[in-house]
């Protein structure tokens, strides 16, 4: 059933990127103006519905990628979202039951949803925080994690709520990171796009808490700090590694994962 009032500390007089996208993938943790937000973003692109799971698609294909043929068993989840089905601890542990994860986001509804689904997990960590500021959450993973063994940095789908350079933000959280360590983005681009649809997305994000910003696939590449990304490089989320590749539609989302 969806939520109609709010616990302490969640505003749900504005919709909430964390709450649009889990009502995108079908979840429940979502209010009313969130589902408003979501179904307006719909009616001028009603293919970021489809998207939503494309991207979540590409986060558990890239985990199970990592855990089980990268040998990773770190995993630092920053804008992880709120938990729904196949969450990285549990994708990670499928491969390997030792994998650690630490999940960070800054939206308040996301941390309480993550303090009840990891109760009690010493393994699967949240810390509220925000990824402009990455030395505050490399100092508090420092505890969690081994930074002296490869992890895997996350940042699917949120770096396209920045505004800031993600050059700057990859530079400062990879600083901290040893080789080995692997780094997977997915963002929105605007390659292809057509200027109509353009300029309705944006007037439909216009007054969006978080507005979405699209970016180039060279920008997004650059994310990537010189890295190449490993086969199939940086693609449309639903085409990476997967039998099934999806026609993209005039919103794109495009993934990689590289080594660093
Ligand atoms: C579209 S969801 C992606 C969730 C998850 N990474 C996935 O791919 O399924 C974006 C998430 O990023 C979070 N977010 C947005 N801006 C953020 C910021 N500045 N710092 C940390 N998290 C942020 C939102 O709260 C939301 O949970």
């Amino acid at each position: 059933m969806a939520l109609e009032s709010a616990p302490p500390g969640v505003d749900i007089t504005r919709p909430s990127p964390a709450r649009v996208y889990d009502y995108a993938l079908g979840g429940s943790a979502n209010y009313p103006v969130d589902r408003q937000a979501a179904e307006e973003v719909w009616r001028v692109a009603p293919e970021t519905r489809q998207l939503a799971r494309d991207s979540r698609g590409f986060l558990i294909r890239a985990v199970r990628f990592l855990a089980d043929e990268a040998g990773i068993d770190q995993f630092l989840d920053i804008g992880a979202g709120l938990p729904t089905a196949d969450n990285v601890h549990q994708v990670a542990r499928r491969a390997n039951p030792r994998a650690q994860v630490v999940y960070v986001d800054n939206d308040p509804t996301v941390r309480l949803h993550a303090e009840v689904l990891l109760d009690g997990d010493p393994n699967a960590v949240f810390l509220s925080g925000d990824v402009r500021r990455p030395e505050a959450i490399i100092e508090r993973t420092r505890s969690l994690l081994d930074l002296d063994r490869p992890v895997a940095l996350l940042l699917v789908a949120v770096l396209h709520f920045v505004a800031e350079d993600p050059r700057g933000i990859v530079d400062r959280l990879i600083a901290a990171l040893p080789p080995g360590s692997h780094l997977v983005i997915a963002h929105t681009t605007s390659a292809d796009m057509d200027p109509a649809f353009r300029e309705r997305l944006a007037r439909t994000y216009a007054d969006a808490p978080a507005p979405l910003i699209t970016r180039t696939p060279e920008e997004i590449e650059a994310a990537f700090r010189g890295r190449t990304p490993l086969p199939p490089g940086l693609v449309d989320v639903a085409c990476w590694r997967t039998a099934q590749p999806r026609t993209p539609g005039p919103l794109r989302v495009l993934g990689g994962v590289a080594r660093l």
